[in-house]
């Protein structure tokens, strides 16, 4: 994937907006919240959940084939055979059982655990913030996918830690980048403590790290003395039921898993784990005890419950097949819609594709006339910590129908269209002035 000059401000680096100057507390706040700005993509999901629009923005489950009535059985029998356990206080370490049964989702991927080695989180987020939090001081630099998934940004900048983006090609992170990255690094005298990687099909990206690559790159950061931060919520949604071999699998002394249930049973329950190396894994129970004592136990009992007597597998085909359709989709309609001079990846599971307009387009100035068009997207610099983005967007085809898709895609080309039209005639989109706010609200559809 190509990269472009950066726009505007990093958006990690952002100062306070004349918004915010009214805030009374302003001089109160801690140096780190400089970093922690709403992040593009928040801003959105306000507008593009009107009706008349078509969003390709959000990347919202699609739990529409969840069993709901099993579920509901489900609930009330915990209520009624467990309540005391399931409405009490846990450990912070997580429910036992539950810990058991994520070593076996991850023997799925090759990875061979102990329970004790896992981790409860609310939701991977809360592990890439205690991650975070164990590893990086102020200034200390975190290697990342360019693009890379927008709340690991938001963790890094909230601990005042530093992206450096290592470019992707169609086969995932770049090893000859990395290694250039890391030994720039090394003489610029800068402690790199982690790189970041989704290597399964990848937000926002699309793409999946090719299997011969791996090894590589494990041996890049170990050379380098650099730990791996493994991201992996989309691992079995490969449309396929292909799965790839996690880098934990073969590195487990220096390699942290992150893993999830949001993607492949249900995101509103928040329910996620990190598999840690051994030494590692006391101080990250610390962790999570410091910020939130525990893990839900009944949302830990409910997901354990459904492991046990529900067909996950079955199950996350139907969700695969869900995507699958839409994948499909989306890239007929880019195939029949976009003008030339786009391009976009091919993603083989997950949510997302990456499109890449031509000179002279900036998705981000783009984004209020899209909406006005009544279709939503991410434009591409949310998922830069340094800038770089403004000739990408990310579009979601996780969550509308396959028709919705279509008529949405047909939207954004003829907006591309007029842009491009525009972009010839005046030149660059981004240096001409733009009416109204970069961030839709509401009042712009
Ligand atoms: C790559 C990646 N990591 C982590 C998360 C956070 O997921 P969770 O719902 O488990 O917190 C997401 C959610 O979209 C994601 O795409």
């Amino acid at each position: 994937m190509t990269e472009n000059r950066p726009s505007q401000r990093p958006s990690g680096l952002q100062k306070h907006s004349g918004r915010q100057n009214l805030d009374p507390h302003l001089e109160r706040y801690a140096a780190r919240t400089a970093g922690m700005t709403a992040s593009e993509i928040r801003a959105l999901f306000a507008v593009a959940s009107r009706p008349e629009v078509v969003s390709l923005a959000g990347g919202m489950p699609n739990l529409a084939a969840l069993p709901l009535d099993t579920l509901s059985a489900q609930v009330a029998e915990i209520i009624a055979e467990d309540g005391l356990v399931a409405l009490q206080y846990g450990s912070a370490h997580g429910v036992p059982v539950l810990r058991e049964q994520i070593c076996e989702i991850m023997a799925l991927e090759g990875i061979k655990a102990h329970p004790d080695d896992v981790v409860v989180t609310v939701g991977s987020q809360m592990g890439l913030d205690m991650v975070t939090r164990l590893f990086c001081d102020p200034g200390d630099v975190v290697i990342a996918e360019g693009p890379s998934y927008v709340g690991a940004l938001g963790s890094f900048a909230a601990y005042q830690a530093q992206v450096v983006h290592v470019a992707m090609d169609d086969q995932g992170l770049v090893p000859s980048l990395l290694r250039e990255a890391l030994d720039q690094a090394k003489k610029a005298g800068r402690r790199v403590k982690f790189l970041y990687t989704i290597p399964n099909f990848h937000n926002p990206a699309g793409v999946t790290l090719a299997v011969e690559r791996r090894a590589e790159i494990l041996e890049i950061c170990r050379e380098h003395n650099v730990l791996v931060v493994e991201d992996n919520p989309y691992g079995l949604l490969g449309f396929d039921g292909q799965t790839y071999p996690a880098l934990r699998s073969t590195d487990p002394d220096n390699v942290v898993y992150l893993g999830s249930f949001s993607k492949t049973f249900a995101s509103g329950l928040r329910v996620g784990w990190v598999l840690a190396p051994h030494a590692v894994r006391e101080k990250l129970v610390l962790a999570a005890e410091s910020a939130t004592l525990c893990p839900p136990t009944f949302n830990q009992m409910i997901v354990s419950r459904y492991l046990a007597t529900h067909d996950w597998k079955g199950q996350i085909k139907k969700f695969r097949e869900n995507y699958r359709e839409r994948r499909d989709a989306i890239l007929s309609a880019l195939d029949q819609y976009l003008p030339p001079g786009c391009s976009w990846t091919k993603p083989d599971g997950g949510f997302y594709v990456w499109v890449t307009v031509p000179e002279g387009v900036d998705t981000k100035a783009m984004l209020p006339r899209a909406v006005t068009a009544r279709v939503a997207y991410a434009s591409g610099t949310g998922f830069y910590a340094d800038g770089f983005g403004s000739r990408q967007m990310r579009l979601s085809y996780c969550y509308p129908t396959p028709e919705r898709i279509r008529e949405g895609v047909r939207r954004l080309a003829a907006v591309l269209e007029s842009e491009m039209d525009l972009a010839r005639t005046f030149g660059n989109v981004s240096a001409r002035q733009i009416q109204g706010p970069q961030n839709p609200s509401p009042d712009t559809v």
